[in-house]
């Protein structure tokens, strides 16, 4: 039998890789490190764990390679596949799977305690409730987080892809879309589920030997997930994904009560206070409150349809505009990220610094689809650190700005959201419409995720050039050099 201090030392160690993981995740220039630390910190925590259990003879060798070769493969198969678009889905996904799994080791943890050959009930009160409440909380929270990121998943994807559906005439099959659908009285239903479930997680400690009443807390939960996410629209999702993905972590901390496990205890209630913390950054960056966006069915459902049109201009119109100027401000957005024009957008900023030019981004909080996706694609193209401006400073220069270049935004400079009305309402944008002249690329004057008409295309100082994202920089990259 091994001494239990060897475990207590891993799950040390693997806690002190996540905290400093963690800090290094501060600055976009120690993140790789620290995302590298946080994952060695996983790696020792899973080892550990499955050696301590096969010293314990809790769980065979063959369970033990056959779990890490499962996980493995389709962990590697799914990074590998994914795209940097569809890094929400995977994200809300994952967030899933941990509660999920939380609420599973809640689960075994009751049906062992139930089963009469095995059972375990503490006789004092305090353990009694203790144990009982965390097993009920990790199922609760657990089950909640798993239907309700599934629901975020497919809200984020467009859809549920139904494989056994006839293929259309274009070869495909169907998709079945949620709703964003929240009249008042949801909000009822949300408050009656939860009461709901603190009453079956008080009649699991009255009758810990009724295993029933954790059967309809796992049925009460998975609902509660559903009614939660359902009213939640488009433009309040990354705030939703990352409650979610705090929630996880809860859950899994209340797991670690539950099994006595230090790391689980540990990195669960890291995930969940990061989690929480990033969910009020990103409320803050869209000025919304949580209870707006969790109470408040709202956030773009249906979209607008542009009817406005507007001519559009050629690369060389735009080389010529940005030939001589001082200052250039480039505003990268979901557009950039599809069309992986990050590193054409790099070679025109390369070409106007040898020009002397001042380049800098202007990055929004919430531009494209996940906290911090514009600052890893352009770091992927070696734009320098310094040359990524927070929205707030940004703001202040462009005034002063000669030519705002935005590539495949759309809601984050939409001047709509001043107003404080509509989907966009009161969100703090970059003030690309302030600078004197503003170039944006997409391929049409079409609506962003929050579905929402932007008045900035149709300025007069604004030229639109229109196509693919990556296809328009390399022509103006051309069109540029050849002047
Ligand atoms: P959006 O408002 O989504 O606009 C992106 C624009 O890119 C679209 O209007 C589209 O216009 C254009 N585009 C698409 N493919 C393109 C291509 N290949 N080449 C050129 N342009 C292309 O993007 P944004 O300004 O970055 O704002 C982000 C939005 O997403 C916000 O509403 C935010 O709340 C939401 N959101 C953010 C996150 C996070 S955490 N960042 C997560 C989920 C949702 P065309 O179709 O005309 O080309």
């Amino acid at each position: 039998m091994v001494d239990p201090v060897v475990w207590d030392i891993g799950y040390l160690v693997s806690a002190a890789l996540f905290i400093l993981g963690i800090k290094k995740l501060s600055s976009p220039k120690t993140a790789p490190q620290g995302n590298r630390m946080g994952a060695y910190g996983m790696l020792l925590a899973v080892l550990v764990t499955m050696a301590k259990m096969y010293s314990e003879e809790i769980i065979g060798l063959e369970l033990i390679a056959g779990g890490l070769a499962v996980g493995t493969i389709i962990g590697v198969w799914m990074a590998t596949r994914v795209e940097m678009t569809g890094m929400p889905e995977l994200v809300a996904l994952f967030n899933g799977f941990g509660g999920g799994a939380s609420a599973l080791v809640g689960l075994s943890e009751v049906l062992t305690r139930v089963n009469p050959a095995t059972l375990d009930i503490p006789t004092d009160n305090v353990d009694l409730y203790g144990t009982w409440i965390a097993i009920g909380l990790s199922v609760l929270i657990g089950c909640l987080t798993l239907t309700g990121s599934l629901m975020a998943m497919g809200k984020l994807k467009g859809g549920f892809y139904i494989p056994l559906t006839k293929k259309d005439d274009r070869g495909r099959r169907k998709w079945v879309n949620f709703p964003t659908w929240g009249p008042p009285w949801l909000n009822i239903v949300k408050g009656g589920l939860l009461v709901a479930s603190f009453v079956l997680i008080w009649l699991m400690i009255q009758e810990p030997e009724n295993a029933d009443y954790i059967y309809a807390l796992v049925g009460v939960s998975c609902l509660l997930g559903i009614v939660f996410v359902l009213p939640i629209g488009g433009a309040d999702m990354p705030v939703v994904v990352s409650l979610l993905n705090s929630m996880s972590g809860i859950a899994a901390a209340f797991t670690g009560f539950v099994i006595s496990n230090n790391v689980l205890i540990i990195a669960g209630s890291m995930v969940g206070a990061a989690g929480l913390i990033l969910t009020f950054i990103m409320c803050k960056a869209m000025n919304r409150t949580l209870t707006a966006v969790l109470f408040k069915s709202f956030g773009g459902g249906g979209k607008e349809t542009v009817t406005r049109t507007k001519v559009g201009s050629d690369p060389e119109e735009v080389a010529m505009v940005c030939d001589g100027i001082s200052k250039c401000v480039i505003i990268p957005g979901y557009g950039m990220a599809v069309s992986q024009a990050q590193h054409a957008v790099k070679e025109f900023a390369d070409l106007l610094e040898a020009q002397d030019v001042e380049v800098s981004y202007g990055i929004h909080p919430v531009a494209g689809r996940m906290p911090g996706h514009m600052n890893v694609l352009l770091a992927e193209a070696n734009v320098p650190y310094e040359q990524l401006i927070e929205m707030d400073e940004i703001n202040s220069e462009l005034p002063e700005c000669d030519v705002a270049l935005v590539i495949g935004a759309n809601d984050t400079v939409n001047p709509v959201a001043r107003s404080g009305e509509g989907p966009l309402g009161g969100m703090p944008i970059i003030n690309a419409d302030k600078a004197r002249v503003v170039v944006i690329i997409k391929r049409s004057l079409s609506v962003g995720y929050a579905g929402v008409d932007n008045d900035l295309f149709f300025e007069d100082k604004t030229m639109m050039l229109f196509g693919d994202g990556k296809k328009m920089m390399n022509e103006l990259n051309s069109a540029f050099k050849d002047l």
